[in-house]
Protein backbone atom coordinates (compact mmCIF):
# COMPACT_ATOMS: atom_id res chain seq x y z
CA UNK A 1 0.00 0.00 0.00
CA UNK A 2 1.15 3.35 -0.49
CA UNK A 3 0.62 6.15 1.39
CA UNK A 4 -0.19 9.74 0.10
CA UNK A 5 0.79 12.97 2.47
CA UNK A 6 0.45 16.08 1.12
CA UNK A 7 2.36 19.41 1.81
CA UNK A 8 -0.42 22.04 1.20
CA UNK A 9 1.28 25.33 0.26
CA UNK A 10 -1.11 26.84 -2.43
CA UNK A 11 0.45 26.42 -6.42
CA UNK A 12 3.17 24.72 -5.00
CA UNK A 13 1.71 21.79 -2.73
CA UNK A 14 3.29 18.55 -3.46
CA UNK A 15 2.52 14.96 -2.94
CA UNK A 16 5.13 12.50 -0.26
CA UNK A 17 4.49 9.11 -1.58
CA UNK A 18 5.73 6.62 1.15
CA UNK A 19 5.98 2.72 0.67
CA UNK A 20 7.48 -0.57 -0.68
CA UNK A 21 8.47 -0.69 -4.63
CA UNK A 22 8.34 2.68 -5.23
CA UNK A 23 11.62 2.84 -6.56
CA UNK A 24 10.51 -0.04 -9.68
CA UNK A 25 7.47 2.47 -10.38
CA UNK A 26 9.43 5.72 -10.48
CA UNK A 27 9.01 5.73 -13.66
CA UNK A 28 5.29 6.02 -13.83
CA UNK A 29 5.41 8.25 -10.58
CA UNK A 30 7.29 11.26 -12.15
CA UNK A 31 6.24 10.96 -15.83
CA UNK A 32 3.40 13.23 -15.37
CA UNK A 33 5.55 16.01 -14.24
CA UNK A 34 7.82 15.64 -16.85
CA UNK A 35 7.52 18.25 -19.92
CA UNK A 36 9.81 15.79 -22.16
CA UNK A 37 11.04 12.42 -21.41
CA UNK A 38 14.23 13.62 -19.63
CA UNK A 39 16.09 13.42 -16.13
CA UNK A 40 19.41 14.58 -14.60
CA UNK A 41 19.55 12.35 -11.84
CA UNK A 42 22.52 13.15 -9.08
CA UNK A 43 23.62 10.45 -6.29
CA UNK A 44 25.93 9.45 -4.25
CA UNK A 45 28.55 6.53 -4.67
CA UNK A 46 27.39 4.46 -1.89
CA UNK A 47 23.65 5.07 -3.22
CA UNK A 48 24.76 4.47 -6.83
CA UNK A 49 25.73 1.24 -5.72
CA UNK A 50 22.64 0.13 -3.88
CA UNK A 51 19.57 2.00 -5.66
CA UNK A 52 20.43 3.82 -8.87
CA UNK A 53 19.99 0.59 -11.01
CA UNK A 54 16.26 0.11 -10.30
CA UNK A 55 15.73 3.84 -10.57
CA UNK A 56 17.07 3.92 -13.99
CA UNK A 57 15.39 1.15 -14.91
CA UNK A 58 11.88 2.14 -13.94
CA UNK A 59 12.82 5.20 -16.07
CA UNK A 60 14.09 3.48 -18.65
CA UNK A 61 10.68 1.35 -18.87
CA UNK A 62 8.53 4.58 -19.03
CA UNK A 63 10.93 5.71 -21.96
CA UNK A 64 12.68 8.17 -19.86
CA UNK A 65 16.20 8.94 -21.08
CA UNK A 66 18.29 9.83 -17.74
CA UNK A 67 21.96 11.86 -17.41
CA UNK A 68 23.74 10.72 -14.51
CA UNK A 69 25.87 12.78 -11.70
CA UNK A 70 28.02 10.81 -8.68
CA UNK A 71 29.07 12.71 -6.44
CA UNK A 72 31.08 12.05 -3.32
CA UNK A 73 29.22 10.44 -0.28
CA UNK A 74 29.50 12.07 2.90
CA UNK A 75 28.90 15.60 4.70
CA UNK A 76 32.42 17.71 2.88
CA UNK A 77 30.07 17.25 -0.42
CA UNK A 78 27.63 19.57 0.68
CA UNK A 79 30.29 22.34 -0.11
CA UNK A 80 30.76 25.62 -2.93
CA UNK A 81 33.38 22.82 -5.02
CA UNK A 82 30.58 20.19 -5.45
CA UNK A 83 27.68 22.81 -6.01
CA UNK A 84 29.64 24.78 -9.16
CA UNK A 85 30.41 21.04 -10.32
CA UNK A 86 26.86 19.81 -9.78
CA UNK A 87 25.56 23.91 -11.30
CA UNK A 88 28.10 23.54 -14.56
CA UNK A 89 27.07 19.97 -15.21
CA UNK A 90 23.32 20.57 -14.71
CA UNK A 91 24.04 23.60 -17.48
CA UNK A 92 25.87 21.11 -19.44
CA UNK A 93 23.38 18.87 -19.69
CA UNK A 94 20.68 21.62 -20.86
CA UNK A 95 18.80 21.75 -18.32
CA UNK A 96 15.99 23.82 -18.19
CA UNK A 97 13.61 25.71 -16.14
CA UNK A 98 10.87 22.77 -17.62
CA UNK A 99 12.96 19.95 -16.50
CA UNK A 100 13.12 17.89 -13.40
CA UNK A 101 16.51 17.44 -11.40
CA UNK A 102 16.30 14.35 -9.22
CA UNK A 103 18.29 14.17 -6.09
CA UNK A 104 18.89 10.42 -5.03
CA UNK A 105 19.99 10.00 -2.45
CA UNK A 106 19.95 11.08 1.68
CA UNK A 107 19.76 14.39 3.29
CA UNK A 108 23.24 15.39 1.57
CA UNK A 109 22.63 14.61 -1.77
CA UNK A 110 18.83 16.40 -1.18
CA UNK A 111 20.14 19.50 0.13
CA UNK A 112 22.86 20.08 -2.58
CA UNK A 113 20.78 18.96 -5.43
CA UNK A 114 17.64 21.10 -4.25
CA UNK A 115 19.96 24.04 -3.73
CA UNK A 116 21.41 23.83 -7.57
CA UNK A 117 17.85 23.31 -8.76
CA UNK A 118 16.68 26.73 -6.61
CA UNK A 119 19.75 28.70 -8.26
CA UNK A 120 19.95 27.46 -12.02
CA UNK A 121 18.41 29.69 -14.23
CA UNK A 122 16.81 31.29 -11.33
CA UNK A 123 14.77 28.13 -9.81
CA UNK A 124 14.22 25.01 -11.64
CA UNK A 125 12.07 21.65 -10.57
CA UNK A 126 13.27 19.05 -8.65
CA UNK A 127 12.49 15.36 -7.04
CA UNK A 128 13.34 14.21 -3.53
CA UNK A 129 13.75 10.50 -3.80
CA UNK A 130 14.97 9.74 -0.33
CA UNK A 131 17.20 7.19 0.32
CA UNK A 132 18.00 7.53 4.45
CA UNK A 133 15.53 7.24 7.21
CA UNK A 134 16.76 10.87 8.12
CA UNK A 135 15.97 11.94 4.80
CA UNK A 136 12.32 10.41 4.50
CA UNK A 137 11.34 11.57 7.33
CA UNK A 138 12.53 15.40 7.73
CA UNK A 139 15.11 16.40 5.12
CA UNK A 140 13.54 15.69 1.85
CA UNK A 141 10.21 17.93 3.13
CA UNK A 142 9.62 21.27 3.69
CA UNK A 143 12.35 22.54 0.94
CA UNK A 144 15.06 23.59 2.89
CA UNK A 145 18.57 23.21 0.88
CA UNK A 146 21.59 24.33 1.53
CA UNK A 147 25.14 23.84 1.46
CA UNK A 148 28.24 24.18 3.96
CA UNK A 149 31.02 26.33 4.67
CA UNK A 150 33.95 26.86 7.03
CA UNK A 151 31.81 29.14 9.31
CA UNK A 152 29.02 26.65 9.65
CA UNK A 153 26.32 24.04 8.30
CA UNK A 154 23.65 25.01 6.15
CA UNK A 155 24.70 28.88 6.07
CA UNK A 156 24.26 29.31 2.38
CA UNK A 157 21.25 28.18 1.23
CA UNK A 158 17.19 28.85 -0.27
CA UNK A 159 13.56 27.68 0.54
CA UNK A 160 13.13 25.46 -2.58
CA UNK A 161 9.89 22.61 -2.58
CA UNK A 162 10.10 19.88 -4.05
CA UNK A 163 7.71 18.77 -7.09
CA UNK A 164 7.30 15.61 -5.41
CA UNK A 165 8.58 12.90 -3.02
CA UNK A 166 9.11 9.48 -3.79
CA UNK A 167 9.40 7.84 -0.49
CA UNK A 168 10.71 4.19 -0.47
CA UNK A 169 11.06 2.37 2.30
CA UNK A 170 13.01 -0.85 0.52
CA UNK A 171 15.61 1.54 0.20
CA UNK A 172 16.70 1.70 3.41
CA UNK A 173 17.16 -2.20 3.61
CA UNK A 174 20.78 -1.07 2.46
CA UNK A 175 21.14 1.25 4.61
CA UNK A 176 24.04 0.95 7.37
CA UNK A 177 21.91 0.40 10.83
CA UNK A 178 23.82 3.41 12.46
CA UNK A 179 21.83 5.68 9.88
CA UNK A 180 19.11 4.16 10.38
CA UNK A 181 19.33 5.05 14.24
CA UNK A 182 20.09 8.01 13.49
CA UNK A 183 17.03 8.59 11.36
CA UNK A 184 15.21 6.96 14.15
CA UNK A 185 16.21 10.09 16.27
CA UNK A 186 14.10 12.51 14.01
CA UNK A 187 11.25 10.18 14.26
CA UNK A 188 11.29 10.66 18.09
CA UNK A 189 11.41 13.90 18.00
CA UNK A 190 8.02 14.34 16.18
CA UNK A 191 6.21 12.52 19.20
CA UNK A 192 8.41 14.47 21.51
CA UNK A 193 7.62 18.03 20.23
CA UNK A 194 3.69 18.03 19.80
CA UNK A 195 2.26 13.82 19.81
CA UNK A 196 2.74 12.29 22.84
CA UNK A 197 0.61 9.38 21.77
CA UNK A 198 2.82 8.84 18.57
CA UNK A 199 5.83 8.92 21.41
CA UNK A 200 3.95 6.03 22.99
CA UNK A 201 3.11 4.11 19.75
CA UNK A 202 7.03 4.41 19.41
CA UNK A 203 7.90 2.79 22.56
CA UNK A 204 5.75 -0.03 21.99
CA UNK A 205 6.88 -0.39 17.85
CA UNK A 206 10.15 1.76 17.86
CA UNK A 207 12.05 -1.50 17.82
CA UNK A 208 10.33 -2.82 15.03
CA UNK A 209 10.80 0.30 12.75
CA UNK A 210 14.56 -0.13 12.96
CA UNK A 211 14.68 -3.72 12.35
CA UNK A 212 12.79 -2.96 9.23
CA UNK A 213 9.09 -4.15 9.32
CA UNK A 214 7.52 -2.59 6.60
CA UNK A 215 3.99 -1.94 7.99
CA UNK A 216 5.64 -0.31 11.00
CA UNK A 217 7.99 1.00 9.14
CA UNK A 218 5.54 2.93 6.50
CA UNK A 219 3.44 4.05 9.93
CA UNK A 220 6.80 5.90 11.33
CA UNK A 221 7.49 7.61 8.22
CA UNK A 222 3.87 8.40 6.87
CA UNK A 223 3.05 10.05 10.70
CA UNK A 224 6.57 12.09 10.75
CA UNK A 225 6.24 13.47 7.46
CA UNK A 226 2.52 14.38 8.19
CA UNK A 227 3.40 16.34 10.87
CA UNK A 228 6.07 18.17 9.43
CA UNK A 229 3.68 19.22 6.02
CA UNK A 230 1.25 20.20 9.11
CA UNK A 231 4.13 22.94 10.52
CA UNK A 232 5.36 23.25 7.00
CA UNK A 233 2.33 24.29 5.41
CA UNK A 234 1.11 26.91 8.30
CA UNK A 235 5.12 28.40 8.38
CA UNK A 236 6.99 27.47 5.56
CA UNK A 237 9.48 30.10 5.88
CA UNK A 238 10.57 29.18 9.78
CA UNK A 239 9.01 32.49 11.56
CA UNK A 240 7.47 30.73 14.07
CA UNK A 241 5.96 27.25 14.66
CA UNK A 242 8.76 25.17 12.21
CA UNK A 243 11.25 26.43 15.01
CA UNK A 244 9.79 23.83 16.87
CA UNK A 245 11.79 21.09 14.27
CA UNK A 246 14.50 22.32 15.91
CA UNK A 247 13.82 20.25 19.47
CA UNK A 248 17.47 19.11 20.17
CA UNK A 249 19.24 20.69 17.54
CA UNK A 250 20.43 23.55 20.04
CA UNK A 251 22.67 21.12 21.87
CA UNK A 252 23.32 19.08 18.94
CA UNK A 253 24.82 21.38 16.72
CA UNK A 254 27.23 22.74 19.70
CA UNK A 255 28.19 19.35 19.96
CA UNK A 256 28.73 18.52 15.96
CA UNK A 257 30.50 21.87 15.66
CA UNK A 258 33.00 20.60 18.86
CA UNK A 259 33.30 17.11 17.09
CA UNK A 260 34.53 19.05 13.94
CA UNK A 261 32.10 16.46 11.34
CA UNK A 262 34.40 14.15 12.01
CA UNK A 263 32.04 10.77 11.79
CA UNK A 264 32.66 10.71 15.04
CA UNK A 265 28.74 12.13 15.34
CA UNK A 266 26.32 11.15 13.35
CA UNK A 267 23.71 14.22 13.26
CA UNK A 268 20.46 11.86 14.07
CA UNK A 269 22.84 11.15 17.25
CA UNK A 270 23.31 14.69 18.23
CA UNK A 271 19.65 15.27 18.27
CA UNK A 272 19.44 12.49 20.23
CA UNK A 273 21.25 13.57 22.52
CA UNK A 274 20.49 17.59 22.20
CA UNK A 275 17.14 16.54 22.59
CA UNK A 276 17.42 14.62 26.05
CA UNK A 277 19.05 17.69 27.27
CA UNK A 278 16.64 19.82 26.08
CA UNK A 279 14.07 17.95 27.99
CA UNK A 280 16.16 17.77 31.11
CA UNK A 281 17.13 21.26 30.61
CA UNK A 282 13.13 21.94 30.61
CA UNK A 283 13.10 19.98 34.00
CA UNK A 284 15.86 22.21 35.61
CA UNK A 285 13.89 25.18 34.80
CA UNK A 286 10.64 23.79 36.41
CA UNK A 287 8.70 23.27 33.27
CA UNK A 288 8.73 19.62 32.45
CA UNK A 289 7.84 16.60 34.98
CA UNK A 290 11.36 14.94 35.39
CA UNK A 291 9.38 11.32 34.83
CA UNK A 292 8.88 12.42 31.09
CA UNK A 293 12.74 13.79 30.72
CA UNK A 294 13.27 10.31 31.79
CA UNK A 295 10.66 8.52 29.70
CA UNK A 296 12.81 9.86 26.06
CA UNK A 297 15.84 9.31 27.90
CA UNK A 298 15.41 5.51 28.33
CA UNK A 299 13.44 5.36 24.82
CA UNK A 300 16.59 6.82 23.29
CA UNK A 301 18.85 4.59 25.32
CA UNK A 302 16.83 1.56 24.43
CA UNK A 303 17.10 1.16 21.04
CA UNK A 304 20.76 2.05 21.46
CA UNK A 305 21.05 5.96 20.14
CA UNK A 306 23.51 7.85 22.17
CA UNK A 307 21.90 10.24 24.84
CA UNK A 308 24.88 11.45 26.71
CA UNK A 309 27.68 13.33 24.83
CA UNK A 310 30.23 11.24 26.46
CA UNK A 311 28.44 8.14 24.75
CA UNK A 312 31.01 9.73 21.49
CA UNK A 313 33.52 10.61 23.75
CA UNK A 314 32.41 14.53 24.07
CA UNK A 315 31.62 14.96 27.67
CA UNK A 316 34.57 16.31 28.82
CA UNK A 317 33.65 19.44 26.41
CA UNK A 318 33.54 22.85 28.80
CA UNK A 319 30.39 24.23 29.29
CA UNK A 320 31.03 28.00 28.28
CA UNK A 321 32.36 25.92 24.89
CA UNK A 322 29.69 24.72 24.19
CA UNK A 323 27.31 27.98 24.36
CA UNK A 324 29.82 29.87 22.23
CA UNK A 325 28.80 27.44 19.80
CA UNK A 326 24.89 27.84 20.54
CA UNK A 327 25.54 31.76 20.50
CA UNK A 328 27.07 31.35 17.23
CA UNK A 329 24.17 28.61 15.91
CA UNK A 330 20.81 30.79 17.46
CA UNK A 331 20.27 34.45 18.09
CA UNK A 332 21.78 36.19 21.05
CA UNK A 333 19.87 39.49 22.76
CA UNK A 334 20.89 40.59 25.86
CA UNK A 335 22.62 37.20 26.39
CA UNK A 336 19.48 35.69 26.37
CA UNK A 337 19.21 32.47 23.54
CA UNK A 338 16.31 30.97 21.51
CA UNK A 339 15.55 27.58 22.66
CA UNK A 340 12.78 24.62 22.28
CA UNK A 341 12.16 23.94 25.46
CA UNK A 342 9.23 21.31 26.41
CA UNK A 343 6.54 21.48 29.24
CA UNK A 344 6.34 17.57 28.69
CA UNK A 345 6.58 14.45 26.17
CA UNK A 346 4.81 15.95 22.93
CA UNK A 347 4.24 20.01 24.25
CA UNK A 348 7.25 21.81 23.24
CA UNK A 349 7.67 25.26 23.26
CA UNK A 350 9.66 27.95 21.52
CA UNK A 351 11.17 30.53 24.37
CA UNK A 352 12.98 33.50 23.19
CA UNK A 353 14.20 34.33 26.97
CA UNK A 354 16.63 31.87 27.43
CA UNK A 355 19.34 33.21 30.42
CA UNK A 356 23.19 32.17 28.85
CA UNK A 357 23.83 31.94 32.55
CA UNK A 358 21.14 29.72 33.76
CA UNK A 359 22.65 27.16 30.64
CA UNK A 360 26.29 27.56 31.58
CA UNK A 361 25.02 26.61 34.98
CA UNK A 362 22.97 23.51 33.68
CA UNK A 363 25.68 21.80 31.69
CA UNK A 364 28.12 22.40 34.62
CA UNK A 365 26.20 20.84 36.62
CA UNK A 366 24.66 18.53 34.19
CA UNK A 367 28.14 16.05 33.91
CA UNK A 368 29.16 16.53 37.52
P1 LIG B 1 23.79 11.31 4.09
O1 LIG B 1 23.09 11.88 2.95
O2 LIG B 1 25.24 11.64 4.26
O3 LIG B 1 23.63 9.73 4.07
C1 LIG B 1 24.25 8.94 5.07
C2 LIG B 1 25.12 7.84 4.45
O4 LIG B 1 24.27 6.82 3.95
C3 LIG B 1 25.98 8.29 3.28
O5 LIG B 1 27.21 7.60 3.35
C4 LIG B 1 25.20 7.81 2.06
O6 LIG B 1 26.02 7.59 0.96
C5 LIG B 1 24.61 6.54 2.58
N1 LIG B 1 23.36 6.10 1.98
C6 LIG B 1 22.27 6.85 1.69
N2 LIG B 1 21.25 6.07 1.31
C7 LIG B 1 21.70 4.81 1.32
C8 LIG B 1 21.10 3.56 1.04
N3 LIG B 1 19.80 3.44 0.75
N4 LIG B 1 21.89 2.45 1.13
C9 LIG B 1 23.18 2.55 1.50
N5 LIG B 1 23.80 3.69 1.83
C10 LIG B 1 23.06 4.81 1.73
O7 LIG B 1 23.12 11.70 5.50
P2 LIG B 1 21.61 11.95 5.98
O8 LIG B 1 21.61 11.57 7.41
O9 LIG B 1 20.62 11.36 5.08
O10 LIG B 1 21.47 13.53 5.83
C11 LIG B 1 22.21 14.40 6.63
C12 LIG B 1 22.14 15.78 6.01
O11 LIG B 1 20.78 16.20 5.99
C13 LIG B 1 22.90 16.84 6.77
O12 LIG B 1 23.68 17.57 5.85
C14 LIG B 1 21.82 17.73 7.37
O13 LIG B 1 22.23 19.07 7.48
C15 LIG B 1 20.72 17.57 6.36
N6 LIG B 1 19.37 17.83 6.87
C16 LIG B 1 18.58 18.69 6.16
C17 LIG B 1 17.31 18.94 6.58
C18 LIG B 1 16.42 19.81 5.75
O14 LIG B 1 15.30 20.15 6.20
N7 LIG B 1 16.82 20.17 4.56
C19 LIG B 1 16.80 18.35 7.75
C20 LIG B 1 17.63 17.47 8.45
C21 LIG B 1 18.92 17.22 8.01
N1 LIG C 1 14.71 20.17 9.84
C1 LIG C 1 14.17 21.44 10.22
C2 LIG C 1 13.26 22.04 9.21
O1 LIG C 1 13.04 21.49 8.16
O2 LIG C 1 12.75 23.09 9.46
Amino acid sequence: MTRTVTVALADRSYDILIGTGLLERAGAHVAALLRRPRLAVVTDEHVAAAQLPAFLAACKQEGIACETLILPPGEATKNFTQLERLSRWLIGQQVGRDDMVVALGGGVIGDLTGFAAAILRRGTGFIQVPTTLLAQVDSSVGGKTAINTPEGKNLIGAFHQPALVLADTDTLDTLPPREVLAGYAEIVKYGLLGDRPFFEWLEQHGEKVIAGDDAARAEAVARSCQAKADIVAADERENDQRALLNLGHTFGHALEAEGGYDGRLLHGEAVAIGMVQALEFSVRLGLCPGQDAVRARRHLARVGLPVDPADRGLGDVPADRLVAHMAQDKKVRDGRLTFVLARGIGDAFITRDVAASELVSFLKTERT
